[in-house]
């Protein structure tokens, strides 16, 4: 029935198609029934905005218009500074092997990862290294083991049983399913589980799992703290991708995330319109041929002044949250806000160019001795700092080799307040360059959540960074990316059966 013309269609069938409407009233007002729509916005051009560029012109074809607005730079969260001759990244930088999205957009767009540079991390409570990864992995297990018993292994194992059921998600999608909200998509790919995770604290998952409150304070939260500047009080899902963060093989994109966000531009064709929307608002057009239909009135402003334009589609990629963005929804009923309850961390990603004080990570060991790349903080009173890392640029040069502390190079620390300069002065025996960003970063996680925002704000209005608030990573906004262009193709041609289907886990199995 969805497929067909509307025009050719009986009066019986026109009936039916008629009540079938009211019965799903949200989906009634699609102007027409089979032709794709002609113009579809999206607001932001982060990896969530140019992902779901990409994949609205895969749903619907070269035909339709896409439109991206961007008053900033392509890549939103994930941006780069120049420090001396190189660029490093000072927002999302990590991306885990099993990332398949971000996986797929490198390999279609034909950018190459990263050269691999052997990291290797180490643990700060304020006063000294509690703990310091060796070159050999048969010590730091022993030490380990001896420490800690089996808590690191059968994290290990928890860690990997919720990633088996995480990638289910990219079965459904291959298969062109999608989720009307976030709590569904969890419950799609975990069941029960996923929906509880998220509604408990990581250290109440953890400690009803049987593991130790030291193992949590001494590993797990150092963890959270570098990943999202938060203690194992985040919610167990995010707690979860914190800490398959940790696994190996992390990757990044060579020259930049970033790149991935120009080029998933790029490659849709998609216009980018360098503006900041201010307001969106529903306009009724009567048609004298068929049912009234319904546009998206997008208005925006850059420097020349404002305008607007109208949409069939539009998508939302950018947090509705104070701070992140300030859209007015007029005409909703019920009413869209501008900003939905909870509020973004701050982290502060400082790059100093120096020469790093020993003494102030409370270890004798000689300078030139020490190669950790990544210090990791516990949570301990008075603790200004997150982490400390020393950043390779992102583009590898030919035999580089990661220097150590005797000689000045680029560190990265993430801090939940600026650093100071007594701060800095404590940190570094010599600085030659000073670069500060401030982030608002990642929600501040506090479960039990209140409802999550939907995906769906009103008939052809989608918000992707929803999903957010179950975890925050370039990943998870891939796959919203898919899931709301997904969800915009079926609303739009009445494919209800492909939207929030129960048990495809036992369904799609035999299909592998
Ligand atoms: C310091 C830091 C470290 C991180 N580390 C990692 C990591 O290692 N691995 C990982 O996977 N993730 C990491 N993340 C998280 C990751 O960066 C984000 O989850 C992801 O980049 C979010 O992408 P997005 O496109 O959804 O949102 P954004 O990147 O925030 O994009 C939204 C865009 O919308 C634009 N916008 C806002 N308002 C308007 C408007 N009114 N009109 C038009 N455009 C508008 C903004 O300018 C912005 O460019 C990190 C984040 C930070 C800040
Ligand atoms: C999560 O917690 C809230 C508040 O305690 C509750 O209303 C909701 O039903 C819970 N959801 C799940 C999936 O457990
Ligand atoms: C290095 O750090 C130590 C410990 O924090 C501090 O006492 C000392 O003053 C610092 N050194 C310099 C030269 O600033």
């Amino acid at each position: 029935m969805p497929t067909m013309n509307p025009r050719t269609l009986s009066l019986r069938a026109l009936l039916l198609l008629g009540l079938w409407h009211t019965g799903r009233r949200s989906l009634a007002s699609a102007p027409d029934l089979q032709d794709p729509p002609k113009k579809i916005a999206v607001v932001g051009a982060g990896i969530g905005g140019t992902a779901a560029a990409f994949y609205l012109r895969q749903e619907f074809g070269a035909g339709v218009k896409i439109d991206v607005f961007e008053p900033e730079s392509v890549g939103g969260r994930l941006a780069t500074v120049k420090v001396g001759d190189h660029e490093y990244e000072t927002g999302g930088a990590m991306i885990h092997p099993l990332n398949l999205h971000m996986k797929h957009f490198i390999e279609k767009l034909g950018i190459p990862p990263r050269k691999d540079v052997h990291s290797k991390m180490a643990i700060f409570d304020g006063k000294e290294l509690t703990f310091e990864e060796s070159d050999w992995f048969i010590i730091n297990f022993l030490r380990l083991l001896w420490r800690y018993g089996f808590n690191f292994l059968r994290m290990q194992m928890w860690v990997e049983s919720i990633l088996d059921k995480f990638m289910r998600i990219y079965q459904y999608q291959q298969y062109g399913y999608s989720f009307s909200s976030v709590e569904r998509l969890l419950h799609a790919m975990g069941g029960d589980s996923f929906p509880t995770l998220m509604n408990q604290t990581l250290e109440e998952t953890m400690i009803g799992e049987g593991f130790s409150q030291v193992f949590l304070n001494d590993i797990v939260a150092p963890i959270t703290r570098v990943n999202y500047g938060q203690s194992v009080r985040i919610n167990g899902f995010v707690g979860a991708v914190s800490l398959a963060g940790t696994d190996s093989g992390l990757w990044a994109v060579d020259g930049g995330n970033k790149k991935v966000c120009s080029g998933l531009l790029y490659h849709s064709k998609s216009e980018l319109i360098p503006a900041k929307v201010t307001s969106i608002s529903v306009k009724v057009r009567p048609s004298k041929t068929g049912p009234a239909s319904s546009f998206y009135e997008v208005n925006y402003v850059d420097g020349s002044g404002s305008a607007h334009a109208l949409y069939d589609i539009v998508v939302i990629a950018t947090p509705l949250h104070q701070g992140k963005s300030d859209i007015a929804f007029s005409g909703f009923s019920p009413p869209i806000p501008s900003h939905y309850p909870g509020r973004f961390q701050q982290t502060v990603s400082t790059l100093v160019h120096g020469m790093l004080n020993m003494s102030y990570l409370g270890t004798t060991e000689p300078a030139s001795k020490f190669t950790v790349s990544d210090i990791l903080t516990t949570d301990s009173k008075g603790s200004v700092i997150h982490t400390l890392s020393s950043v390779d640029p992102v583009h590898i040069p030919p035999d580089y080799k990661r220097p150590p502390a005797s000689q000045t190079k680029v560190w990265k620390v993430f801090s939940p307040q600026p650093l100071s300069q007594e701060q800095l002065k404590d940190m570094f025996l010599s600085r030659d360059s000073v670069s500060e960003t401030r982030w608002l970063a990642y929600p501040s996680y506090s479960p039990p959540h209140r409802k999550t925002p939907p995906f769906i704000l009103h008939n052809r209005l989608y918000y992707l960074n929803a999903v957010e608030w179950a975890a925050s990573a370039m990943e998870m906004s891939a796959i919203s990316a898919r899931n709301v262009a997904l969800l915009a193709h079926h609303r739009w041609h009445k494919q209800v059966g492909k939207i929030d289907q129960e048990d495809l886990h036992t369904r799609l199995r035999g299909e592998l």
